[in-house]
């Protein structure tokens, strides 16, 4: 959440400045106008956090559906290849837990960034010191289910 912060704040300085620097010059005339820009970037500003957060994303129905489908007969007991076994509880299996191919955690609640099931869904995984193929294959998720995931983390991957 914080790098999201900083990216929409970024807009109202930029505008705010030269707000300052008008209404310093000639106050009277320019107040109103001032006025109209910083409501203009607030409203800019709850828009642009409203749409990053969205609508929350529920792991019983949004995220599991997804590894049921796409992951879960790779990675079940007897069968848990790369040593990873999703099934019956893949949040368990993953939230907070060291992958075993790179530092960082397979989920890490609150940062996709530093998520390494992240880096394998999008096949970033060597630049996270990572190994191994992109998941799943032959054929990747699409980009709405990746998306899905990644939400959810940033949401704080919550168990709901
Ligand atoms: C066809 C079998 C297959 C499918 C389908 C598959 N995986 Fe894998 N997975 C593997 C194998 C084999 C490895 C170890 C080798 C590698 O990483 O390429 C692995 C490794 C991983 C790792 C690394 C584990 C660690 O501890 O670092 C993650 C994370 C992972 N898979 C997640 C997924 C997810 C999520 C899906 C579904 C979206 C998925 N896999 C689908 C076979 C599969």
């Amino acid at each position: 959440m914080a790098p999201v912060i900083r990216w929409v704040w970024l807009p109202f300085l930029d505008l705010s400045l030269p707000i300052q620097r008008t209404t310093n010059r000639a106050r009277a005339a320019h107040n109103g106008y001032g006025n109209v820009m910083i409501t203009t970037s607030l409203a800019l500003i709850v828009l642009l956090a409203s749409s990053v957060s969205g609508p929350s994303v529920s792991f019983s129905q949004d995220v599991l559906p997804i590894l049921n489908k796409h992951c879960v007969m790779c990675h079940i007991t007897g069968a848990a290849q790369g040593g990873l076994d999703i099934y019956p509880d893949p949040w368990t299996a993953m939230v907070g837990v060291p992958s075993s191919q790179s530092p960082l955690a397979l989920i890490e609640p609150g940062s996709p960034e530093r998520s390494y099931l992240v880096s394998k869904l999008i096949g970033t995984q060597q630049t996270v010191s990572g190994s191994g193929l992109q998941m799943p294959f032959p054929q990747p998720l699409d980009d709405e289910e990746i998306k899905m995931i990644r939400v959810w983390i940033e949401q704080g991957a919550a168990n709901n």
